[in-house]
C-alpha cells in the first residue's frame, strides 16, 4: 500500500502533483487521487512539489522534509567543492567516528537510481583493523599468483605487482593508499541500471565526504584485486546476485590542498543536425 493521502484542508487543487507524476498515476478528481498503485515508482515527486505540503505518500509526513527555499547551497561554493576535491593518498592513522560514516552513507542513499530502484548496497569498512586484514589477504593471494606467473598482462598485472612489492619492501599501501576505510557499492544485477546507480552513489558520497573534510580516493587497484580474488566479495558480505560497482577508500586526510588544479576547457561536441 502506498498510503497516498491528500490533506484536503491544505490542498489548493492546483494539480501540480498530477502534472509532475512521471508515471502518470495521479488523477485530479475533486482532489488528487492515486489511480494506479502498481504503476507508481515511489519517487515522492508528488510530496516534493506540493506548494502547501498537502501530499503524503508511503506514510511520509511532508512537514518532516527539509524545506528547499532559502536552503540551497550557494553555487560558487559548490563549484569550489567540485574543483577543489582531490584524490587523497595520505591519511591520518585514526578511524573516523562511526556516526560520521553513517551520516555520509545516509546522504549518499539520496543519489538518483534508474527507475528509482534504490537497491544500491553500501559495503563499508568502518575500522582500519578490518582493512588491514583485508589487505593482508589480498596481498598474499596476489603474491601467490605473481609467484606462479599467473598475474595478467597489462595494467592489472603492473599495478597489482607494484602493490605487492611496495607493501613487502616498504610497507607502503598502494591498494588502499593508506586510508583506514573502504566503501564498495553493489546492486542486484537485475536492477534497471546497476552499474550507473553504483557509480552515482559513490560520486555523491565523494562530494559530501569532501564537504565534511573527509578525504577520498577512487580505488581502481582495489577493484583489480577483487577481480583477481572473486571469493572476496562473498567474504565481505556482498550478495552473490550483485554486480560490483566500484570502490572508494576514505578517511581523515593527512594532506591539505591550498588551491584548485587547473583543468579544461571541457571537451565539447556541439550537435548540429
Ligand atoms: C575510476 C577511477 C579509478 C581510480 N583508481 C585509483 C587508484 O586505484 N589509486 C589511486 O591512487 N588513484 C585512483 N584514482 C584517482 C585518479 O588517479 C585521480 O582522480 C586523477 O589522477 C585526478 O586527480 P584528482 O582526483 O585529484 O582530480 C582513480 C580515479 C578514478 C576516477
Amino acid at each position: 500500500m502506498l498510503q497516498f493521502h491528500i490533506d484536503e484542508e491544505r490542498c489548493i487543487q492546483c494539480g501540480e502533483c498530477v502534472l509532475e507524476c512521471p508515471a502518470g498515476v495521479i488523477a485530479m478528481e475533486d482532489y488528487p487521487e492515486m489511480i494506479n498503485e502498481e504503476g507508481c515508482f515511489q519517487c515522492q515527486h508528488c510530496l516534493a512539489v506540493c506548494p502547501t505540503a498537502a501530499v503524503s505518500i508511503l506514510g511520509k509526513n511532508p512537514d518532516v522534509s527539509t524545506v528547499l527555499q532559502g536552503n540551497m547551497p550557494d553555487p560558487a561554493s559548490l563549484v569550489t567543492l567540485i574543483k577543489g576535491r582531490r584524490a587523497v593518498r595520505r591519511y591520518r592513522d585514526k578511524d573516523l567516528v562511526p556516526e560520521l560514516i553513517d551520516e555520509l552513507l545516509e546522504v549518499s542513499c539520496h543519489a538518483p537510481t534508474g527507475v528509482n530502484a534504490r537497491s544500491v548496497l553500501f559495503t563499508v569498512v568502518r575500522e582500519r583493523a578490518v582493512l588491514d586484514e583485508l589487505r593482508e589477504y589480498l596481498i598474499s593471494r596476489i603474491d601467490k599468483q605473481k609467484e606462479e606467473g599467473k598475474l595478467p598482462e597489462g595494467l592489472v598485472g603492473k599495478y597489482l605487482g607494484w602493490s605487492v612489492k611496495a607493501w613487502q619492501e616498504e610497507g607502503k599501501d598502494i591498494i588502499f593508499r593508506g586510508a583506514p576505510h573502504l566503501l564498495i557499492t553493489s546492486a542486484p544485477a537485475d536492477a534497471p541500471c546497476p552499474d550507473q546507480d553504483c557509480l552515482i552513489a559513490l560520486t555523491t558520497f565523494q562530494l559530501i565526504a569532501h564537504a565534511k573534510g573527509v578525504g577520498t580516493v577512487w580505488d581502481g587497484i582495489c577493484m583489480m584485486a577483487l577481480g583477481l580474488c572473486p571469493e572476496v566479495a562473498g567474504k565481505l558480505g556482498i550478495p552473490e546476485n550483485h554486480t560490483l560497482g566500484y570502490a572508494i577508500a576514505f578517511g581523515d586526510p593527512a594532506v591539505e590542498y591550498l588551491r584548485t588544479v587547473q583543468r579544461g576547457p571541457a571537451l565539447v561536441n556541439v550537435v548540429k543536425w
